[in-house]
């Protein structure tokens, strides 16, 4: 399938990290990948609401800040919520919709995610639309299936034109996190590859092959390099490991060579 030449690379901070700690990594982490091209890599990092405001004054402008969630109505009685007019306000530049954690804990569903995609994309935000399979799914053999029904229902009201701004996370839910199993490079690609072919139906090759499909769940110093040697694996979305910003920036730098060489 195609590939793209520019590498994504981002973390989630989750509900870690004070303001001060965010501010901290994110001037490390501006030092430290202040020499890379924009040309060849796409750094992102999604911290916490809270650290917003000040991410975006002190992090690079090579580094994209985005929120871990978002509501689809611009206003009204949503109590906790956070609307895209107030995001917009912030001038950050994406926004997560779907990540297994809003899935699985705080009970966000497939037509939910929709409407917050569609708004995200709406008002002009890179749009990061997380899927994954569960434990479950994968015993019964309907990984695919889930992916293509998470990906078909989560992005039913974008149309091919909509999609220039749409990245995909793949992170299987029970690779992710403390008790996650890392998922081995042959399923990976397989499901990279799976969720490609969704995705080319959907919006046609030409549209759908252009959206980068980035790899989440337990990656690590050891197994980036595999990782992202996987054809169909155009960057990757780190949790624990990239929470520090000299390691995230080792492997940055062990990934990005690979990438490069990468051939079809
Ligand atoms: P992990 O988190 O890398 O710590 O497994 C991944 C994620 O939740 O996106």
């Amino acid at each position: 399938m195609k590939r793209l030449n520019k590498l994504y690379i981002g973390t989630n901070t989750k509900m870690f990290k004070t303001i001060a700690d965010s501010d901290k990594y994110l001037k490390e982490l501006s030092i430290l990948s202040n020499d890379l091209q924009k040309e060849d890599i796409q750094i992102f990092v999604i911290p916490s609401y809270t650290s917003l405001v000040s991410a975006k004054k002190v992090a690079s402008k090579n580094i994209m800040i985005g929120a871990q969630n978002m509501a689809w109505e611009q206003e009204g009685q949503y109590t906790g919520e956070i609307s895209p007019k107030m995001l917009s306000e912030l001038n950050i530049d994406m926004v997560m919709i779907g990540h297994s954690e809003r899935r699985n804990i705080f009970l966000e569903y497939d037509e939910m995610e929709a409407l917050k995609v569609e708004a995200a994309i709406k008002n002009g935000f890179n749009t990061l639309l997380c899927v994954g399979e569960s434990k479950k799914d994968k015993d019964y053999q309907i990984s695919d299936e889930r992916l293509r029904i998470q990906i078909k229902k989560g992005l039913y009201k974008l149309s091919k034109k909509n999609t220039d701004k749409l990245y995909i996370a793949y992170e299987p839910v029970w690779a992710i996190g403390v008790n996650g199993t890392p998922a081995e490079p042959k399923y990976i690609e397989e499901k990279h590859k799976a969720i490609k072919s969704c995705l080319a139906e959907l919006f046609g090759q030409n549209f759908g092959l252009d959206i980068p499909v980035l790899y989440g769940g337990s990656v690590n110093n050891n197994n980036c390099k595999e990782i992202i040697k996987l054809n169909n694996v155009d960057g990757l979305f780190i949790g624990r490991s990239a929470w520090n910003a000299n390691n995230f920036n080792k492997i940055i730098r062990d990934v990005l060579p690979i990438f490069k060489e990468r051939k079809i």
